[in-house]
């Protein structure tokens, strides 16, 4: 097997190291027409974008980039063919049963985000198993939302915060930002900086709906398999030349 380079081993020097988003979050789109463009079947579009995901993932690392959030499963993408569900389910349970070593040795800190209690058991164990072994982990923050929908993760604090209301322990006054943040599936993990959507969608798909209320959102024609640190590199020059003003002047 021929091993290819790694391109841009080291942070780009036309990047600012200090104006660096913090967090990025991706919107991994394009699996499917990648395969199809190929005459392969759609799955080995998701099988080949687990290794764009995991260089991101040491990219973000060897650039200076705390934090990863991906989007693997909407709450949505039940609808799509069984196999294919089916697919995927074992696909995250094969990647992170194989990755875990990996993972430990380089420091990833894995935390999952989404209604994990509906997914197969046997992938309920391997989420578990991955966020404990690597909760002591001070590398990269690396989020990986499963069955994940924003409307219903904010559905969901704010039936916690309603019980608490219920039973007399939290005045609805006392219910702020920060409170109602800390109901949320993110719970102390930065909001993240830098959207990138993959494959030329322009829509945010129920995705951290709270969360990226002042992200920069860049979106590339670029199908997920096909994104590589060259793509990354091009996304970063672009958030370097946006200004962020957070609403003010
Ligand atoms: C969207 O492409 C992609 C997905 C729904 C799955 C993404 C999942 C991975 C890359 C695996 C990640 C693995 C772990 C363990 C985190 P699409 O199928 O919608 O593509 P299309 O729009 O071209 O049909």
């Amino acid at each position: 097997m021929t091993v290819k380079p790694i391109l841009f081993n080291n942070l780009p020097a036309d990047l600012d190291q200090v104006r660096l988003p913090k967090h990025v979050a991706v919107i991994m789109d394009g699996n499917g027409r990648w395969a199809k463009g190929r005459g392969l079947p759609r799955i080995m579009g998701h099988q080949r974008g687990v290794d764009t995901l995991k260089d991101l993932l040491r990219c973000c690392r060897d650039w200076g980039i705390p934090a990863l959030t991906a989007y693997a499963f909407s709450t949505e993408n039940w609808g799509r063919p069984l196999e294919e569900v089916e697919f995927l389910m074992t696909l995250f349970e094969r990647v992170l049963r194989r990755e875990l070593r990996e993972m430990m040795e380089e420091n990833v800190r894995i935390s999952f985000v989404g209604n994990l209690e509906v997914l197969p058991l046997s992938l309920q164990s391997e989420i578990a198993r991955s966020m404990k072994d690597t909760q002591d982990n001070t590398g990269i923050q690396f989020t990986v939302a499963t069955n994940y929908g924003g409307r219903q993760e904010i559905v969901q604090a704010c039936q916690a915060i309603a019980t608490l209301v219920q039973k007399g322990l939290l005045n609805p006054n006392e219910i702020d930002e920060s409170l109602f943040e800390r109901h949320l599936y993110t719970t102390g993990i930065s909001h993240p900086d830098l959207l990138i959507r993959t494959s030329g969608e322009m829509r945010i798909s129920n995705f951290l709906l709270w969360q990226l209320a002042y992200a920069e959102i860049y979106v590339t024609q670029t199908l997920w398999p096909d994104f590589n640190r060259e793509e990354f590199y091009k996304a970063l020059l672009e958030y370097q030349q946006r200004e962020r003003r957070f609403g003010k002047v």
